[in-house]
């Protein structure tokens, strides 16, 4: 297991306190990460130093989230302890501001600050969780945080991943039925069924053309069971099987868009017979069901 945390990558709190035996004092946490919404919570692991006492004797602590342009003073943070030197007297070194709620010392040029009062402290391994509640939070969209991975800091790129969506071009009744399935959400999340009977494949009626028989999901349902129950509905005795893949697109039409996820199931049908599908043996012109049949 020799290396294994060196793989994870992480921001990195310098965490902030004051106490009355080892003063004002500033650690790097790498191990400090928001845990709750509601009530905002951020969880830091310690091992047992000045920063951990100062928090057991005070019950707050500052996190301040290092920049990208922070990582000596994080080399210092991490480097002392506070048994050896007050980090924070060091000259020209950290820049704080006096904290809002919490008699502890912030700091400046961080990518996000918060005051924290302790709800849990909890021993975990060889380190020991505290839980802060933030009582306050403030972030700075200018400073990107620093990043810390296999022994050394890194900068975000500033390029984001493209989203790999494939853009798709509509006709306008497709898009007012795609619109129509997806009930106002986002993004459309549906289950489509590729059923085949020796060369021919069955496709559904959808607005002007034919499309894989589709239905919309909602959050948290089964999408087997919701497409096996659409199938029914429309006279089809199917059992789905296996996932064939994810077709992930956004719909275009004009200037409007949707974004629409496609799991695509191999289904097998056990009776035919409804008045809105159909077999063919030829794929019918319609660039969604093109896309959808594409192996992923
Ligand atoms: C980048 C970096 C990340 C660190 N992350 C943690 C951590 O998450 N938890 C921890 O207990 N120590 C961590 N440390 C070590 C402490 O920062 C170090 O032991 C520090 O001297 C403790 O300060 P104190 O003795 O003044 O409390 C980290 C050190 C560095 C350089």
């Amino acid at each position: 297991m020799d290396n294994v945390h060196r793989h994870f990558a992480t921001t990195v709190g310098l965490i902030t306190t004051k106490g009355t035996k080892y003063g004002q004092n500033v650690m790097a946490a790498e191990w400090t990460m928001h845990v709750s919404y509601d009530p905002m919570l951020i969880a830091i692991f310690l091992h047992e130093s000045p920063t951990y006492w100062n928090i057991e004797e005070t019950r707050v602590f500052g996190v301040n989230i290092a920049s990208e342009d922070q990582a000596e003073l994080v080399n210092i943070a991490g480097g002392y302890s506070g048994t050896e030197i007050d980090k924070l007297a060091l000259p020209n070194t950290f820049e704080s501001y006096r904290a809002q709620h919490i008699d502890v010392p912030m700091l400046q040029g961080c990518s996000l600050n918060a005051e924290c009062r302790v709800t849990v402290i909890r021993k975990m391994g060889d380190h020991i969780m505290v839980v802060g509640k933030a009582l306050s939070a403030k972030f700075d969209e200018e400073n990107l945080p620093l990043i810390y991975t296999r022994g050394n800091y890194r900068k975000l790129s500033r390029s984001k991943i493209p989203s790999g969506r494939k853009a798709k071009r509509i006709t306008p009744a497709q898009m007012s039925q795609f619109r129509k399935m997806s009930g106002g959400q986002f993004v459309l999340k549906a289950a489509a069924a590729v059923i085949r009977q020796r060369n021919e494949i069955l496709l559904e009626k959808f607005a002007d053309g034919w499309i894989l028989p589709m239905v919309a999901v909602r959050k948290g349902d089964n999408y087997k069971e919701v497409l096996e129950k659409h199938l029914n509905s429309i006279g089809m005795s199917v059992s789905a099987g296996i996932i064939r893949g994810i077709a992930r697109m956004t719909l275009r039409e004009g200037k409007t868009e949707l974004r629409a996820n496609f799991i695509i199931f191999d289904c097998k049908h056990h009776l035919p017979g409804s008045n809105n599908a159909a077999w063919f043996s030829r794929l019918p012109k319609n660039i969604v069901l093109r896309a959808l049949l594409e192996d992923p």
